[in-house]
């Protein structure tokens, strides 16, 4: 769909440490990417920026930028450098600048978990505004996405304060996840002295010798958003804040929640390549090839008649609930016939849990282990019910998607999933999933127990899949919220 052009070209620098399809773990490269597509399509001044890890290296096309070839910059005591490739977002024409320097970037996975990725993020963002500089490239809006990139705002504060190309610039930092504060401890940061103005970071934290940068980026950055209203609110409170609800309360004027959008190019059964068939809510044909192939691709049993399938695809962490599964799931299995398909890595134990559960309903379940983006739209196109027991749950994409693949999200009432999934009244027949309330087994034994039976009215479930498919989560609706928000910060709020 051609966007409207908006009245003001914006110029935006979006940092991210993951973009798809060049690198990602999770929805914040799928947001990302999305965002930027939108915002390239609405004719902004925007430029993407990630690190250059050696999997973007190996896999993806880049030209070097002119210009930006072996630039050398100060990194607290020492004297660093990069280069910079173009890379270009798949179905758009906007540029990803990927930022290369090998001792920091050029390992197996993106994030190494230790102390060594407090550097390699520093200097990313810091790389980011050297880049800016020589780009004579001076951003409306640097927007900044989670810990990774939180360190920017006062990096322009102190080291870059003095570059006139910046200053009318603001920052907006969106949090996708508060489980993930980048804590490290101060003494070696600060003896590399990567911190010109100490007396700036959080004084409380350095006495006790650390330094949290997604705090120091809630202190600084102009402007704050997260993924949804729901956790908006819900990250203010001590259950959700993970230790940082005092300082959101104290920005709460300054705090936005944007449901992500879904990017249905990539995520629309209609014509998604990935699949074995492709459907929509007129002719859901495909649907029923997609669920055989899935079947027979899992080696499992096939299935005839009102048979349900579930799906998983997750990373396997505590934030996404599936601790709950383990009970209601064997009993259900036990007393019905049904199919299981879970997708994911992760935490050991969990890893085990699943294999267990496929030992114990073997051609009933299966669970692959690993990353696989097909597979996960297959499950996406070939289960009928998703699974989606978060703990928390900033925004959630899975359920979206599930959505928009006739797929029922059966969720709890949290975050995103609050925002996203409407609860189905059988007697109105209006809603599009099955929403429990309270993080334990019973509740989602309830949620799924209610979706089981409302599963074998197949004219009801026709109705509840196709309320779901008919949702409009797309970028054109929720990019313009970020234009606003840009907007707003902008005109010095
Ligand atoms: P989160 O970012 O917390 O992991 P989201 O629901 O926002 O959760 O986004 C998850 C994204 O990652 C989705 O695009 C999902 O399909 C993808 N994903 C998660 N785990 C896997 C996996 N094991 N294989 C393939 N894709 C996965
Ligand atoms: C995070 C959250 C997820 C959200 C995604 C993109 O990884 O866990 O809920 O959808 O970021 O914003």
């Amino acid at each position: 769909m051609p966007a409207s052009i908006p009245e003001k070209r914006l110029k935006l620098c979006l940092l991210a440490s993951e973009i798809a399809p060049f690198a990602k773990t999770g929805g914040l490269a799928d947001v990302s990417a999305a965002l930027g597509r939108f915002l390239h399509e609405r004719q902004h001044d925007v430029r993407l920026f990630l690190p250059l890890y050696r999997r973007v290296r190996a896999q993806h096309t880049l030209t070097p930028v002119e210009g930006l070839q072996e630039i050398g910059f100060r990194l607290g005591d020492r004297l660093v450098g990069c280069s910079v490739w173009r890379a270009q977002l798949p179905g758009s024409d906007c540029a990803v600048y990927c930022i290369d320097n090998r001792e920091m970037f050029d390992g197996d996975s993106l994030y190494t978990g230790g102390r060594h990725d407090a550097l390699r993020f520093l200097f990313f963002c810091r790389a980011v505004l050297e880049i800016c500089q020589r780009m004579g490239f001076g951003p409306d809006v640097f927007h900044c996405n989670d810990w990774h990139t939180a360190m920017l705002p006062l990096l322009l504060k102190t080291d870059y304060a003095w570059d006139r190309l910046f200053h009318h610039s603001k920052t907006l930092l969106s949090i996708h996840n508060l489980g993930y504060q980048g804590l490290f401890s101060a003494e070696p940061l600060l003896a590399r002295g990567l911190f010109s103005q100490p007396g700036l970071l959080h004084q409380e934290d350095l006495a006790a010798g650390r330094i949290n940068f997604l705090k120091t980026g809630i202190l600084f950055a102009t402007g704050l958003s997260t993924v949804s209203r729901t956790y908006a609110r819900e990250i203010q409170t001590a259950e959700y804040g993970v230790g940082l609800e005092g300082y959101l309360r104290l920005r709460d004027q300054d705090l936005y929640g944007i449901v992500n959008g879904v990017d249905y190019g990539d995520w629309d059964p209609a014509h998604d390549k990935l699949l074995p068939a492709r459907y929509g809510p007129e002719d859901l044909q495909g649907k029923r090839i997609c669920r055989d192939r899935l079947l027979q691709q899992m080696g499992l049993r096939a299935v005839h008649g009102r048979v349900p399938v579930l799906g998983v695809v997750t990373r396997l962490t505590p934030q996404k609930g599936l601790s709950l599964l383990f009970e209601p799931l064997p009993r259900f299995l036990r007393s019905r016939d049904m199919r299981v398909v879970v997708l994911g890595s992760g935490a050991a134990s969990l890893e085990q849990d699943f294999r267990d559960l496929q030992g114990m309903f073997p051609g009933r379940v299966c669970y692959y282990q690993g990353y696989n983006n097909k597979l996960a739209h297959w499950i996406e196109a070939g289960s009928d019910i998703f699974l989606m027991p978060s703990l928390y749950e900033p925004c959630g994409l899975n359920q979206m998607y599930s959505l928009r693949y006739g797929t029922v999200p059966v969720v709890r009432r949290t975050g995103g999933l609050a925002d996203t999934v409407e609860h189905f009244q059988a007697r109105t027949r209006q809603g599009t999933g099955f929403v429990f309330e309270h993080f334990n087994s019973q509740g989602l034994t309830w949620a799924l127990g209610t979706a089981l039976e409302v599963f074998r009215f197949e004219n009801i479930w026709h109705k509840l899949m196709l309320n779901g498919m008919r949702q409009d989560f797309s970028w054109q609706r929720q990019g313009p919220r970020y234009e606003w928000l840009y907007k707003k910060l902008m005109a010095g709020r």
